[in-house]
């Protein structure tokens, strides 16, 4: 993984996501270790766009387990089909929750968290391999353009990472 890495803190949310994907394969470019691209992927994710938490669930078994991430300590385990990373690995599909009490059986790791997006990366079976989870402090502030860049985003890593 490059260590050179730059996205201006005044571009708007689009450019910052244009930016972050035009990047992206050159940070994960000659770095084949699973846990280093995305411990570092977490941090771009953090510095990038300030989010509350970010990071990564690895599919272990019949279990999410929690990877590398940034901000505060959360959950380690999660169930097949529970939560809302558990419940977007079951669904093989994109959760964006932009009021978590409106999501049956969210699971509250830090009760600060209150509007969440979680997008499945895949492997060559097409089965999921992990899931990208963002958490934010304040209700609704991902969006639909967050999801679509982000959705992007997960397609490269998936290609890179889990192929
Ligand atoms: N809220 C998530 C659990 C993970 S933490 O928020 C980091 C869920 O409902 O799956």
């Amino acid at each position: 993984m490059s260590e050179n890495f730059f996205i201006g803190s005044s571009l708007d949310k689009k450019s910052k996501y244009e930016n972050l994907l035009s990047q992206l394969p050159a940070l994960i470019a000659n770095e084949p270790d699973l846990i280093a691209n995305l411990a570092n992927l977490s941090a771009i994710f953090h510095q990038t766009f300030k989010w509350w938490w970010v990071g990564f669930y690895l599919v272990k078994d019949d279990q999410l387990v929690l990877g590398p991430f940034q901000g505060p300590v959360a959950c380690t385990r999660i169930s097949f089909g529970k939560g809302v990373c558990g419940t977007a690995w079951k669904e093989k599909r994109s959760f964006l929750v932009p009021d978590v009490n409106n999501f049956s059986g969210h699971i509250a790791c830090s009760s600060i968290s209150v509007s969440e997006i979680v997008v499945p990366l895949f492997n060559s079976s097409s089965e999921v391999a992990a899931v990208l989870d963002i958490d934010s402090e304040k209700f609704g502030f991902l969006d639909e353009t967050d999801m679509q860049y982000l959705e992007q985003i997960a397609e490269i890593i998936s290609k890179s990472l889990f192929y």
